[in-house]
């Protein structure tokens, strides 16, 4: 390693021209100007002696000259799929064309077609290990409205992973096998997360069962603790290996890997024989930092690699699918990429322009300001969060109901109870009770000052999982948004054992308009 051949060194300089010429085409795009010629992750890979063998995104291309779909969208109304592309080559992803198709209905993700050229797309996981949730013991598909983002301006959406949600390509052309090296990098959501098996993205065994130590190899994220853990209390960036998630050479703790939660993160994990990497850095600003670089971990089966090529994301490599997250894009390559190669990469993520939509009002959700909650799903657009006495539910809501349904229907912004950058909702007409949630549904409860009441009673806003209002996600329950169901009001994750986590409707049920208070 400390050898630097001459090669890598030219390559080296032709990075950093890669890189300035993808820090003047995210200039020229946030200037309006038109994206020709734009020098995207792949074109630099490439240039580094380390090409694209797969390249996913809903959001952007990933290489200058590619002109194709980036994802299908399957709509449930009469079953029907709509490729979505881009609105130039080498651009950002037609948002509008999925919005135009899916209105007034639900889509999912069908496939995230495969921008290198080698068709290694993501579709619909198959049963493994471990039988999916979905018909035939395949993976549930993500719901394509549930998140929502802007990149360089322009409205675009992510991959929303549920528990239950998977995808996987076990047939693949060109992705690493045995010992041979690889790179890798994705953008996720920092603060969607959990810490159930496995988020992941990368490579993996090509029959979804475990096939021991040493036959993945493909980045996690999350704060799962039953393998490796990292600094603090997670998420982190680790490396699924197989039987094993790995914060750095170490099974177990590596106190040098911190917990990371950046709204947009890159994660970079890297193998070549006795040699691995894992980097990661903001998305929107900034460099990549190494928290791991060296040789293969102090456990037996993982030196030499048996890697096997198939690609997943969203689930681990025996198709265990009970992580959360978000996915915007990412790649693989073929050969072991520099860390000058990763750092004009990075450079390219950061001029992307990724930005969060339909950020929560900071007027409306300010600690001392009175609203109300309105539902957004088209049966219930008249109906808000109230409660009778302890008992929380939507109500409709006009100018003419009573001054006691009002005032039932109207809330107090406060600081997290749990977490100060969050919120809690104390009633109008009670004070001191607040909206909390228990054994998953939502109740008015007085505050009893435990430290469990008050993570009850937090609620972390975000982007409307619809593209309208906010979600508000559950402090203590990271994967579970406030949602309204049978005009009941709960916790509810996308898909998942309960009636109220039923996946039909819930960018909808979990979206929210924070409007004036009724009192
Ligand atoms: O390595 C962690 C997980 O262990 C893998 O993703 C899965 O295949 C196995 O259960």
């Amino acid at each position: 390693m400390a050898l630097r051949p001459r090669s890598r060194r030219i390559r080296s300089a032709l990075l950093a021209v890669a890189a300035a010429c993808a820090l003047v085409a995210g200039v020229l795009v946030g200037s309006g100007t038109s994206q020709a010629a734009t020098t995207q992750p792949c074109d630099i890979y490439a240039a580094g002696g380390t090409p694209c063998v797969a390249a996913h995104s809903t959001t952007r291309a990933l290489l200058g000259a590619y002109n194709g779909p980036l994802y299908q969208v399957r709509r449930s109304s009469d079953s029907t799929t709509r490729d979505i592309g881009l609105l130039s080559a080498g651009g950002y992803a037609d948002a509008a064309a999925q919005d135009t198709f899916c209105a007034n209905t639900s889509c999912v993700i069908t496939i995230i077609y495969d921008q290198s050229g080698r068709n290694n797309r993501l579709t619909q996981a198959p049963p493994g290990g471990f039988q999916g949730p979905a018909p035939g013991g395949y993976d549930n598909l993500a719901d394509a409205k549930a998140a929502p983002i802007t990149i360089a301006g322009h409205k675009a959406y992510g991959v929303f992973v549920a528990p239950g949600t998977g995808y996987r390509n076990n047939t693949t052309n060109g992705i690493a096998k045995g010992d041979q090296p690889e790179g890798m990098y994705a953008i996720f959501d920092g603060t969607h997360y959990n810490g159930g098996c496995c988020f992941d993205y990368g490579n993996a065994e090509t029959n979804s069962r475990d096939n021991g130590n040493g036959t993945m190899e493909a980045i996690y994220f999350g704060n799962n603790k039953v393998w490796g853990t990292g600094a603090g209390n997670g998420p982190w960036v680790m490396a699924d290996l197989e039987n094993g998630l790995f914060s750095g050479v170490n099974p177990g703790n590596n106190a040098g890997n911190p917990s990371v939660s950046h709204r947009f993160l890159t994660a970079v994990l890297k193998g070549e024989p006795n040699h691995w990497a894992i980097r990661a850095g903001n998305a929107q600003s900034g460099g990549l930092s190494t928290y791991y670089d060296g040789k293969r971990p102090n456990a037996s089966g993982y030196n030499p690699m048996k890697k096997e090529g198939a690609i997943i994301l969203g689930i681990g490599g025996d198709n265990s699918h009970g992580a959360a997250g978000t996915f915007y894009e990412g790649v693989m390559t073929s050969g072991y990429p520099s860390n000058a190669t990763e750092d004009a990469v990075q450079a390219n993520i950061n001029a992307a322009g990724y930005g969060a939509s339909g950020n929560p009002d900071p007027g409306s959700l300010t600690p001392g300001s009175a609203i109300s909650l309105r539902a957004t799903t088209a049966c219930c657009t008249t109906r808000y969060i109230s409660h009778t006495g302890s008992t929380v539910a939507t109500s409709v809501i006009t100018a003419a109901s009573s001054a006691t349904d009002k005032g039932n229907a109207s809330w107090t912004v406060r600081a997290g109870l749990a977490n100060s950058s969050c919120v809690s909702f104390e009633s109008r007409n009670a004070a001191g009770s607040y909206l909390r949630h228990q054994n998953y549904q939502l109740y008015l409860n007085a505050n009893d000052g435990s430290s469990l009441f008050a993570s009850d009673a937090t609620f972390c806003p975000q982007a409307g999982r619809n593209g309208q209002g906010n979600s508000f996600a559950s402090a203590n329950f990271a994967s579970r948004y406030i949602r309204h169901y049978s005009n009941n009001v709960y916790i509810a994750s996308n898909g998942g054992s309960n009636t109220f986590d039923a996946t039909a409707a819930w960018s909808d049920d979990v979206s929210w308009v924070v409007s004036t208070s009724w009192a």
